[in-house]
């Protein structure tokens, strides 16, 4: 029996809770900060958790045994070696291999050295900012223009016009991303649709967990702004087995071996952006973590208990482990407040109908106040369902969604619509 802290306070971290709180490996959960909803999992304790001297503390006061971190930062910002001595076990990557996400440059140049497809890129600075010009120049179709470190999720620029992308290019290495910026990748523009798969290892071998889809646009029909995730599906119907083996052969397998033969310590999620083209899967990116909204399906989906498998990416018995899997589909409509991701007011109340049956509730931007739930910011609530496809989920979705409200309430109601 295990006591598990996880870190992190949106609807991926309620729905690693619920489903952490179902194991019977776990006796008791901690969740620094949490929201509104971890709070009913287990115990939310207010911390800053990029203060690891904090997360320490927390972690020696409760003897935590297994750590689970949710979000990137406190992972690029080398978490894991912070406690590599200590008797609490990190669920993540070490601080190198989650350069993965760190860094584009360093992800592009992990994919050419292990033969893994993804876009061609060149890395751009203020010394060869020419040479960035001429590929502009050079460029068929779409630039695109990505921030080399952490943006927010907002690093990424796709341009048309070539003018505009030597403009976007300069204000980048000028620092509109901060030190994120100073190097900028330019990379070939890849044409396809996008899925997610989530791939759990112990550094050496790999179990693939549920794959998703997210809709990370704000309008329907994917208009309007970039956001951290509006919903998702899980599994993705056109992901058949033919192409998931390419997944599994192209890019996966060589993955594991690029840790391993870099000796990169790695016990943790490998989040997979992908993008099919012409029936052949390339890279988009790696994360180091699970995603959010993707975890809200994923997680609803799978059978067995994921206690097990992260206590078998330390004991390095992965292999041995089996992922049972819920074959119905899930999805999940993230409700947000109004004007988000553009500036919105917090302190709403929420209500949410206790009639609701059908559905899961995973809070995210909540906050408890005495007798009230108030809202804490821009993604405040997903709505997970299940049906027997992606359309009869999201209907049931919407449905629950009826009965919850919150002043300035937003979402799609057009998840999956592409499929
Ligand atoms: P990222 O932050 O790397 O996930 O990029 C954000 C989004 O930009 C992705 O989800 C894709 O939709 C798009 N994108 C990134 N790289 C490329 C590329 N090389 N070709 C086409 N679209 C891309
Ligand atoms: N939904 C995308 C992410 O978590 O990065």
């Amino acid at each position: 029996m295990y006591k598990v802290l996880i870190l992190g306070s949106g609807g991926r971290e309620h729905a690693l809770a619920w489903k952490i709180n179902q194991s019977p490996l776990c006796d008791e959960l901690f969740i620094a900060p949490g929201n509104a909803g971890t709070e009913l999992m287990g115990r939310n304790v207010t911390i800053d958790i990029l203060d690891f001297a904090a997360v320490k503390e927390l972690v020696n006061q409760h003897q935590i045994d297994y750590m689970i971190v949710g979000p990137e930062a406190p992972l690029v910002n080398g978490i894991y070696d912070y406690f590599h001595d200590h008797s609490v076990k990190v669920i993540g990557p070490s601080k190198i291999a989650a350069q993965l996400e760190g860094s584009k440059s360093f992800a592009n140049k992990f994919m050419k050295d292990f033969n893994i497809p993804t876009a061609k890129s060149v890395d751009i600075t203020k010394e060869n900012i020419e040479e960035g010009y001429d590929l502009i120049d050079k460029q068929k179709g779409n630039i695109v223009l990505k921030a080399d470190g952490l943006a927010a999720g907002k690093g990424v620029l796709i341009l048309e016009d070539k003018a505009e992308a030597k403009r976007q290019l300069k204000a980048m290495l000028e620092g509109k991303f901060g030190a994120a910026s100073q190097t900028v990748v330019i990379e070939e523009f890849l044409d396809g649709i996008e899925f997610s798969v989530f791939v759990a290892t112990d550094g050496k071998d790999y179990k693939v967990l549920p794959m998703a889809k997210d809709y990370k646009r704000r309008g329907e029909g994917d208009k309007g702004l970039n956001t951290g995730g509006m919903g998702a599906i899980s599994p993705v119907p056109f992901v058949d087995k033919k192409l998931m083996r390419k997944v599994h052969e192209d890019i996966i397998e060589p993955t594991i071996e690029g840790l391993k033969i870099m000796e990169y310590d790695y016990k943790g999620i490998i989040f997979i952006g992908l993008i099919k083209v012409k029936n052949k899967p390339y890279v988009i990116e790696y994360n180091c973590r699970l995603g959010d909204p993707e975890t809200e399906v994923i997680l609803p989906r799978m059978k067995s208990d994921l206690m097990e498998l992260f206590v078998a990416m330390h004991d390095g018995t992965i292999k041995a482990q089996k992922v049972k899997k819920k074959k119905k589909t899930a999805a999940t409509v993230m409700l947000v407040s109004g004007g988000y991701p553009e500036a919105y007011t917090k302190g709403k109340e929420i209500v949410i109908d206790s009639s609701i049956e059908n559905s899961l509730i995973f809070h995210a931007g909540t906050k408890k106040e005495t007798n009230k739930i108030t809202t804490n910011g821009g993604r405040v609530i997903a709505v997970t369902s299940f049906g027997k496809n992606h359309k009869k989920a999201v209907k049931k979705s919407l449905k629950s969604i009826n009965k919850i409200h919150f002043d300035g309430m937003q979402y799609r109601k057009d998840i999956g619509f592409d499929l």
